[in-house]
């Protein structure tokens, strides 16, 4: 018995079905009909089939991690993209009819809330990626609340209907902090948070404060996604633990701060 759902052995070659850009960000959907159903808070490991180093002019790429941040009823998986570098630039320069390896699903998911406990979802910039699945497995009662550097990363929070906003420059919604949204919606909550590491330290030293449980996505370096390569480990209250199959949703009580 297992308490995730598992990844078929194998990467699996799929079909871009779209791409559409959404300020900051792109959303790439990709066909997995015959793929399991993640669990909200997994996911999986990317390249694209063609230009994906190895050739005199590419750089050698291996796969990277992405959140799945929606599964539609016919098995398609969309994914949430910001380019931070050429993994992600390539991958988000992709459109419907290419081909991309997938890996997944992987890793352990968000937990449902506590008996009693209100769930409050917490994103910062493209960490809003698996809250979105998260809201569609809760029915879309959860509040989310988001934060954004600006205008563009904003229109991220047309992905998860009925979203406060803050962004740091004021363009949209709060001028200021997301926590300083969560700090007004901690009563009876259980917080789910993924972000930047700095925000998700935030969540965690406020919902440790009020004594309100949480559970934070996090991101670390993932060269193989399935506990192979040690190379995604964090310290925890109980010792190192690997990212990709201990997480990446942890329970931010085991966590004695974050990097
Ligand atoms: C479980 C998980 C889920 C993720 N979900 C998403 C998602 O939904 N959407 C998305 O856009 N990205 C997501 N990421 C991050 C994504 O994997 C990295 O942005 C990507 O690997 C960067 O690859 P690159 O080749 O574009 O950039 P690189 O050249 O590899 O990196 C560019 C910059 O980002 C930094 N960086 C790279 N990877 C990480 C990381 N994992 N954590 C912190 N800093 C990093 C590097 O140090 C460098 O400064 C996720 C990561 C993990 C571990
Ligand atoms: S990414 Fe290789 S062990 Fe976690």
């Amino acid at each position: 018995m297992s308490d995730r759902t598992l990844a078929p052995l194998g990467r699996r070659r799929l079909r871009v079905s779209g791409r559409r850009r959404l300020g900051a960000y792109v959303v790439l959907s990709v066909a997995d009909p015959d793929g399991p159903a993640p669990d909200p808070g997994q996911f999986a490991m990317l390249a694209a089939a063609e230009r994906w180093g190895g050739g005199a002019d590419e750089r050698p790429f291996l796969p990277r991690a992405f959140s799945v941040a929606r599964r539609h009823g016919d098995g398609t998986l969309d994914f949430v993209l910001e380019d931070v570098g050429p993994g992600t630039e390539r991958l988000g320069e992709l459109d419907a009819g290419d081909a991309v390896w997938l890996l997944g699903p992987l890793g352990r998911g968000f937990a449902p809330p506590r008996s009693g406990r209100r769930p409050v979802l917490v994103g910062g910039g493209v960490g809003i990626a698996p809250l979105m699945i998260w809201q569609d497995a809760l029915g879309g009662e959860a509040v989310a609340l988001l934060g954004f550097r600006d205008a563009a990363h904003a229109e991220g929070a047309a992905l998860l209907p009925g979203a406060r906003v803050a962004t740091d420059d004021g363009s949209v919604g709060h001028h200021g902090l997301v926590t300083e949204l969560l700090a007004g919606a901690l009563a009876g909550a259980e917080v789910y948070a993924c972000g930047p590491p700095p925000m998700l330290e935030a969540v965690r030293a406020l919902c440790a404060e009020h004594d309100v449980p949480a559970q934070l996505a996090l991101e670390s370096g993932m060269a193989c996604g399935f506990g192979a390569c040690f190379g995604c480990v964090v310290p925890t209250r109980d010792g190192y633990v690997r990212l990709c199959v201990d997480g990446p949703v942890l329970e931010a009580r085991t966590l004695e701060t974050i990097a």
